[in-house]
Formats: structure tokens, sequence, C-alpha cells
């Protein structure tokens, strides 16, 4: 049998009509376009803001994973699917966690997510049907905006300082927008882009912005542990469980992750919320991916028992000192009129420059004259203004690297302006 075959080549499918509304918002990310581009090893790079590897505890982990698959019913387990709201060992030793930042929780509290990312992702799910405002600060966190614009939402903006504007106006343009205000997402500790910490009046205020609005707030602590100068600030859960008496009357949603402190490559975080919500959310990690791996929760419960606080403290002491670096060279070498945050932790300084220089324009003469890469601020806007702004991460280059880097940087900066 003679089976006849076209010649001419298939016409493309057109995609794009076929997709669902909310997949059309997915906007391919500047940000991690960029990052693909930076991979040249003579660029210095202040781009990322990914945990320095040389911080990763290799051998810890190597041991870790060993030890899981050590016998064949231990590996057995590990091999296989897993609980969805996550290995109850790992979660008692996030309540206990939890509670030494003045959060009292259980295990039942806690849900194990793939990364804090998975996280938002789930949260906007929950909270977010379409044309619902979800408040964010502007700038804020990038893949925050990117998880819930799956959910179509609008954004409306905190202002600060929190309470120069009523509860009544976020709902009523809201309510223009075509629903209601359904949720305020801040990175409350050493923010991604800005670096900034919120002050614990601005944490009230938010508070009670959110008891008026009755909706809840998602605070997202990614950063949370590398303090480098001050006293911890309560977090949010920890001000609104004190004030609600139990953690199961609490509208705050916490989200932690290990990534920042041991690594994002085994991709665990968790969140801490009322055992209402967890067990909802429950329904949406089944949905998603039935579970974590079981043998990267093992891993990290490991490093956690054995390792944490040291961690911790290396942590800081390492991105201490290149904060102070990058804040040494920019008091030496930028021209006045650019001001910069001061942050108290973190991997991020935040740039403003004048209204007339744009930050984008500015990164192709930087990454093509100079060698050095930055982050433009728009890409950090829910409307992409801040053209004139940029984030600065200290986190890879090493002392020299961003000495020279922002040395390059700054005069750049003096010929743009
Ligand atoms: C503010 C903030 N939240 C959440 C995340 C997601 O981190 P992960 O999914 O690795 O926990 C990041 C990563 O950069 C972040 O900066």
């Amino acid at each position: 049998m003679v089976i006849e075959t076209t010649r001419s080549a298939p016409s493309r499918a057109d995609w794009e009509p076929r997709y669902a509304d909310r997949a059309a918002r997915l906007q391919t990310s500047e940000i991690r376009e960029l990052l693909k581009l930076l991979e040249q090893p003579d660029i210095i790079s202040f781009a990322g803001g990914i945990p320095d590897p040389e911080l990763f505890p290799t051998d810890a982990v190597r041991q870790a994973y060993d030890q899981s698959l050590g016998d064949d019913t231990r590996a057995g387990r590990m091999l296989q699917y897993s609980i969805s709201e996550g290995d109850p060992d790992l979660r008692h030793w996030i309540a206990s966690h939890m509670a030494s930042k003045g959060i009292d929780c259980s295990a039942e509290n806690i849900l194990i997510t793939n990364g804090s990312q998975q996280a938002l992702e789930f949260l906007g799910k929950l909270l977010l049907s379409p044309a619902d405002t979800a408040l964010v600060t502007a700038p804020t966190y990038l893949g925050a905006l990117q998880a819930f614009s799956a959910s179509e939402p609008s954004y409306d903006l905190l202002q600060w300082p929190m309470g120069n504007r009523s509860a009544s106006s976020y709902g009523e343009a809201a309510r223009a927008a075509g629903g209601a205000v359904k949720l305020a997402y801040v990175v409350p500790d050493f923010a991604n882009p800005t670096g900034e910490t919120m002050a614990l009046e601005q944490r009230r205020a938010l508070l009670s912005l959110a008891s008026e609005l009755d909706i809840p707030v998602i605070e997202d602590a990614a950063y949370a542990a590398l303090r480098y100068d001050g006293a911890d600030i309560a977090p949010l859960q920890a001000l609104d469980v004190t004030a609600t008496g139990s953690i199961d009357a609490s509208r705050v949603i916490h989200c932690g992750t290990f990534s920042k402190v041991f690594t994002p490559g085994l991709r665990v975080g968790w969140i801490c919320a009322s055992r209402q919500i967890i067990n909802r959310l429950v329904l949406i990690k089944q949905a998603s991916d039935l579970n974590s791996a079981a043998i990267n929760q093992a891993v990290i419960l490991h490093l956690a028992e054995t390792l944490f606080d040291t961690q911790v403290a290396r942590a800081r002491q390492h991105y201490r000192t290149k904060r102070d670096a990058m804040l040494a060279a920019l008091t030496k070498h930028m021209p006045d009129g650019i001001q910069w945050t001061k942050p108290d932790g973190g991997l991020f300084i935040w740039l403003t420059l004048p209204p007339s220089i744009r930050s984008a324009d500015l990164l192709q003469r930087a990454v093509k004259d100079a060698s050095v890469a930055f982050v433009p601020g728009h890409a950090f806007y829910p409307d992409a203004s801040g053209t004139n702004t940029m984030r600065l991460s200290f986190s890879l280059p090493d002392v020299p690297a961003i000495g020279r880097g922002i040395e390059a940087l700054a005069s750049l900066v003096k010929s743009a302006g």
C-alpha cells in the first residue's frame, strides 16, 4: 500500500488565539532572559539576586543524600511518592523555627512547597479571581507579580507611609476594576528589590488596613534570616497571632524558604498559616505536583537540624562584607544627585538616578562598554514605571569586583547625566 505524503510544508498553527486568557498574560521575564546572557565569565554581574554558591553546604548535602539512600528500606521511602502536606518531621522543625520568631504554631499549620515561589502561585490560585485586586508595594518582587498574574488580578499600590490612604479608597478602586481587594503582599524584611525593611509601626498599620478591608496579608520572608545590622523586627504573623490569640485566627500567611540560607537547588520552602488555609492549599498542591520530593525534604531536614545556626552566621558574615563593600564603593564613586538604599540585610541595594536617565539604556552601555550588569528597576513595578531606578545585587561578585564594577557604573552614570 502506498501512503501519500503531502509535499508542501504544513502551515504553522498560530497558537496565540488558542491560549486561555490567563496564559496570554504570562510574559517573558526580562530579568530571567537577561540572566541567560550574563553567563559570560568576564561580566561583573549585580543582576542576579541569587545566593553565592561559595556558601552552599555541598559536603553536608552529599552526606545527607548518601544517608537517605543508605539502606534499601529508607531509599525505597525516599524515592517514593509522599504525602502532599510534606514530611512530618520537617514540618515539626519548621513549626519550632516559627515559634522561635514568636509564631506559636504546630506542624498542621505548615505546608511544604517547592520553594516559596510555588507558595506564591498557590496563594494566587487560592485567593484571586479574575479582576480581583492584589495590593502590592511599588516596586515589588517580580516573581510575585508573575505568580499572581496567572489569576488575572488588578494591582493597586500600598501607599507609604501606611495610613495615608483610606481603606475605603482601596475598596472603591477595586470595585471600579471589577472585583474586590483580595490580598496584600509584602516582603517586610530586606525586600527584593529595594533592600528596605518595614518598621514596626508600618507593620501594625498594614495589619490594621488589612483588618479594615478584611483581607489576608501574605508575608514573604525570603530574606528574613539574612540580617547584618540591628535587631530583628517582629514578623507580621507574630504581631497578628498575638493580637488574635492564635495562628488559626490569624489573617497573615507567612511564606518561608531554605533557598537563601542553604541552597535554592533543592526547592524547599513552606507556608505557615491557619489550618483552614493549609487544608485548602493541600488540595492545590495535590493538583499541582502531588508532593515535594521526599529526598530533598529529608536532606533539608538534615541540614536544618545540624547546620541552621552555623550556616546563618556564615551567610551573614559573608554578605555583610559584600554589602559594606558596595556601599563604600557607591559613596566613593557615585556623583551627587544619585540616591541608594542602605539595607540592614538581604542581597539588594536600590539606586535612583536623576529622572532624565533611563536605566534600561544605561544597562545596554554598561554591558557593552564596561562588562557590568544590573537589573533596570521598571521590571519591578506593576505599571513598568520607575524607569530611572535599578537593582544592584551584591551577592555574587567578590569584594574587588564589587569595587571595580561600581566604579565603572559610576563613570557611565556621570557621562549619562
Ligand atoms: C522576595 C522573594 N520571594 C520568593 C522568592 C522565591 O524563592 P524560592 O522559590 O527559591 O524560595 C524569591 C527569590 O528570589 C524572592 O526574592
